[in-house]
């Protein structure tokens, strides 16, 4: 028996990697004029190729498949910034803030429990290397 399966739709497809572009556009505007983000993000000097990255990032946590091929060291990155348990919390409130201004209900949902779940995993990363 040959049953086929309708193939899954990913989160990445749903929202399209326009709207992906636009939200990550929109968020690091308003990181950079953040009054607790905007000082970590002062070590970005070409935010063309830093959204680029980040919005390639988010496509394939989301679930694309990659356009792009870049190399990630967050942990590493997220160290040298200065990352912590508040200033993550900042972010993760302005970067809900941008996807309610960007997407309905549910895919904001979606694409925010990715964050939740990165962000505890980066900080737990963090939190291991501060006791190294
Ligand atoms: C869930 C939360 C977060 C996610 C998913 C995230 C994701 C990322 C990713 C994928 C990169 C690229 C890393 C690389 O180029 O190798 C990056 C860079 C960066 N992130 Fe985050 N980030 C988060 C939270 C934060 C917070 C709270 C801060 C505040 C310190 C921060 C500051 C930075 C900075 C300054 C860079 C650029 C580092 C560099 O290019 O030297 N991020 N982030």
């Amino acid at each position: 028996m040959t049953a086929s399966t309708p193939k899954s739709i990913s989160i990445a497809q749903l929202i399209g990697k326009d709207q992906i572009d636009q939200v990550v556009d929109d968020f690091y505007n308003r990181a950079r004029n953040h009054p607790s983000l905007a000082q970590p993000f002062s070590v970005v000097h070409n935010w063309v190729d830093h959204k680029a990255k980040i919005a390639q990032f988010w496509w394939v946590v989301l679930g694309g498949i990659p356009k792009a091929s870049y190399k990630y060291d967050p942990v590493g990155k997220h160290f040298a910034a200065g990352f912590n348990a508040s200033l993550l919390s900042d972010w993760k409130l302005l970067f809900k803030t941008v996807l309610q201004d960007h997407l309905n209900p549910e895919l904001s949902d979606k694409w925010y429990s990715r964050v939740e779940m990165i962000g505890d995993n980066l900080l737990t990363q963090d939190q291991r290397l501060h006791h190294e």
